[in-house]
């Protein structure tokens, strides 16, 4: 699928499914920036791609940060000379059962999943309008279709798929392109991270396919709706989740 000498910005590309997607995008001859908002996470990953021979460049800054996000894509701009690619995959994650969530874990969560693709995806737009090339590629999650202790991630994370509408209708007369990704548990800091150990054995118990996912398998999917082949898909949403978002687990609230 062809990306080569595309220039990608991928977001939350410091560890886990970033890191993942940044990998496979430059394998396939992108160029590379590595956003996170730590800068020896960034470090370590543009080092690692530079290492196997591809180009790669560290951008620090929160999504959500409207001058960071100016500066990174002047940079990327000045340094590429254009920006082809953004993958918006930062997100965090504050789970707590509904009546016990604060305004706090609300709104931090809303922040980065929600606010960081609206900022990145309209800054990242000019440069690809200029251009008349783009694709973006949003990383929502499984959990939009709702999930116990996830009042805040699930909502941000359904407002990610509604922008992704949004977004493929008014950028599609620019030939920008703009799709969104559900991934089912994956194993990372923030799939792992978020249930103790016994919780972990049942929710893979009912899983499909009773397994998590691993990075590299949400990455290809990105790498598909980035590529020049998919000119013609747009506004659409893929679940890669193993078969989770077909039926309900029992309440582990
Ligand atoms: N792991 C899963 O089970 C799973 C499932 C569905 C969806 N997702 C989504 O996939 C994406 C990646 O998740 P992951 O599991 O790799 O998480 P992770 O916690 O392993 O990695 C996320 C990275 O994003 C960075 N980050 C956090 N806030 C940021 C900000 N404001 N600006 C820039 N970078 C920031 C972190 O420092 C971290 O390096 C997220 O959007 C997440 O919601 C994950």
């Amino acid at each position: 699928m062809a990306v080569k000498d595309r220039v990608a910005i991928v977001t939350g590309a410091g560890a886990g499914i970033g890191e993942a997607i940044a990998k496979l995008l430059a394998s396939h001859g992108a160029r590379v920036v590595i956003n996170d908002i730590f800068e020896d996470r960034c470090e370590r990953v543009a080092e690692e791609i530079r290492q196997t021979g591809h180009d790669a460049m560290a951008a620090v800054g929160g999504v959500s940060d409207r001058e960071a996000v100016s500066a990174m894509m002047r940079r990327t701009a000045d340094r590429f000379g254009k920006i082809d690619i953004l993958v918006n995959n930062a997100g965090i994650g504050k789970n707590r059962g509904l009546m016990k969530l604060s305004d706090e874990e609300w709104n931090a969560v809303l922040d980065v999943n929600l606010k960081g693709v609206f900022v990145c995806s309209q800054t990242a737009a000019g440069y690809m309008r200029a251009q008349q090339y783009g694709r973006i590629v949003n990383i929502s999650s499984r959990a939009w279709l709702g999930w116990y202790t996830q009042a805040n991630y699930a909502a941000s994370k359904g407002g990610v798929v509604s922008l992704t509408r949004t977004l493929a209708l008014e950028l599609a007369k620019y030939n920008i392109t703009a799709n969104a990704v559900c991934p089912g548990m994956v194993e990372t800091a923030m799939g792992r991270g978020q249930n103790p150990p016994e919780i972990m054995e049942r929710l893979m118990k009912a899983q499909p396919m009773g397994r998590l996912g691993q990075p590299e398998e949400i990455a290809w999917a990105i790498l598909y709706f980035a590529s020049d082949e998919a000119w013609y898909v747009t506004g659409q949403t893929l679940f890669v989740c193993g078969g989770k978002s077909l039926f309900a687990t029992p309440d582990l609230g």
